[in-house]
């Protein structure tokens, strides 16, 4: 019933999807893999300084291994020092979508979407359209941190060298080395098909462009994603209210170990501090849930770790919107079930 459904549209013309589900639409006009803020300029709405119009395939390509590699080539032929002897920033961030739903994202559906995508389960937002954004490092972290994150709110720029040097460890880009990640995360801004418009709404985008209507078109695009990424810090839970793992889901948790935790903590991985999925281990988390230091996943997923001298990786905390309490429970019930089999 449903294919005859679809034949019959198709025969009409308006045929959305091919028969393998893939979308093969296009919104004349506009391709589904235009930059949503190529298509903001064009109808008004102001861009940040971060933006570029036409981008330069090199730097695209430089700017790209310097944020998965921490290096690259320099135009004059040389292999740049490393940003950061300690991250990288994939690390701690993902380059591609990882919200299902861009207007919602919340870390129940993003941890879904991550398995499925076999995409990395992290603290901090994904670089996949940061260029989208109005401010950066919101919220919370603005609270605690102040000055030393005031400046980034509004410039993308200085957001890219604050984690640098302060979340990565490392060094300041240079100048070229910072137009060329400039270039990169441009190329990585939000597609006209990540937001998903109706047919109705597409058809505003086209009609929108140079008439009275083109505000309104603007908001209306930019109202299908985040503007910025909220932050809420939690505290622990405290000792007396940890349920322990007794409400929690094994195969939630599961995900969350494997695709965050081992992100960093297998072989190879960011830290000295191993973890696996041997029973020892499982066995070492369940020891310490009980306690508030570093050692506890109730307290080091809130808390983080801080750096020492001399050994510089950290661990950072997830925030609210990263890792939910409940997800946390997921994981202690995963950790339990995995130390006693
Ligand atoms: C050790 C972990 C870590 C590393 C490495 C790291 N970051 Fe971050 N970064 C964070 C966290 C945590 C935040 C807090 C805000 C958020 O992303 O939700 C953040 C914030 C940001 C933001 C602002 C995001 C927003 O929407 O508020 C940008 C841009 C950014 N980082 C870029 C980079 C780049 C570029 C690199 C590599 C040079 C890098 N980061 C390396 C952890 C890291
Ligand atoms: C972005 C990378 C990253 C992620 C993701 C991450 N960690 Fe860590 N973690 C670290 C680093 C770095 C340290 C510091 C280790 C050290 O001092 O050697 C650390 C430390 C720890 C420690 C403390 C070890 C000690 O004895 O002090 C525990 C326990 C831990 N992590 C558990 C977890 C769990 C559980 C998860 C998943 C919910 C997780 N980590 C996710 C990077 C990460």
């Amino acid at each position: 019933m449903k294919v005859f459904k679809l034949a019959i549209l198709c025969g009409l013309g308006v045929c959305l999807f091919s028969f393998t589900g893939k979308l093969i639409e296009q919104i004349n006009g506009y391709e589904n893999d235009d930059r949503v803020a190529v298509v903001l300029e064009q109808l008004g709405a102001p861009q940040g300084l971060h933006f570029i119009k036409e981008l330069d395939s090199v730097k695209v390509r430089m700017g790209k291994e310097l944020v998965l590699n921490g290096r690259t080539v320099s135009p004059s032929g040389k292999l740049t020092k490393r940003q950061s002897r300690y991250f990288v920033c994939t690390d701690c961030h993902n380059v591609v979508q990882e919200d299902p739903n861009l207007m919602k994202p919340n870390p129940e559906a993003r941890l879904k979407y991550a398995e499925i995508n076999g995409i990395p389960f992290l603290q901090g937002t994904t670089l996949y359209g940061a260029v989208n954004r109005k401010h950066w490092y919101n919220d919370d972290y603005l609270i605690k941190y102040g000055q030393l994150v005031a400046p980034t709110r509004d410039t993308l720029v200085n957001a890219v060298q604050l984690c640098a040097t302060t979340c990565s460890q490392g060094r300041s880009f240079t100048n070229w080395e910072l137009d060329a990640v400039m270039h990169y995360l441009n190329s990585i801004g939000l597609k006209m098909g990540d937001l998903n418009l109706t047919n109705k709404e597409k058809q505003m985008v086209i009609n929108g462009a140079g008439t009275d209507e083109s505000k309104d078109v603007a908001r209306l695009l930019e109202s299908k994603y985040f503007q910025e990424s909220h932050a809420t810090f939690l505290d622990p839970i405290s000792s007396i209210e940890r349920e322990l793992g007794s409400n929690g889901d094994v195969q939630s948790g599961a995900m969350i170990y494997k695709n965050s935790c081992l992100h960093c903590h297998k072989d190879g991985g960011v830290t000295n501090f191993k973890l696996s999925n041997a029973k020892l281990d499982f066995q070492f988390l369940r020891k310490h849930l009980l306690v508030d230091g570093n050692k506890s996943v109730y307290h080091i997923s809130r808390k983080g770790t801080y750096m020492k001298n001399g050994y510089r990786p950290y661990m950072p905390n997830y925030t609210k919107e990263r890792l939910s309490h409940q997800q946390l429970e997921d994981l202690v019930a995963f950790i339990n079930l995995q130390s006693s089999k």
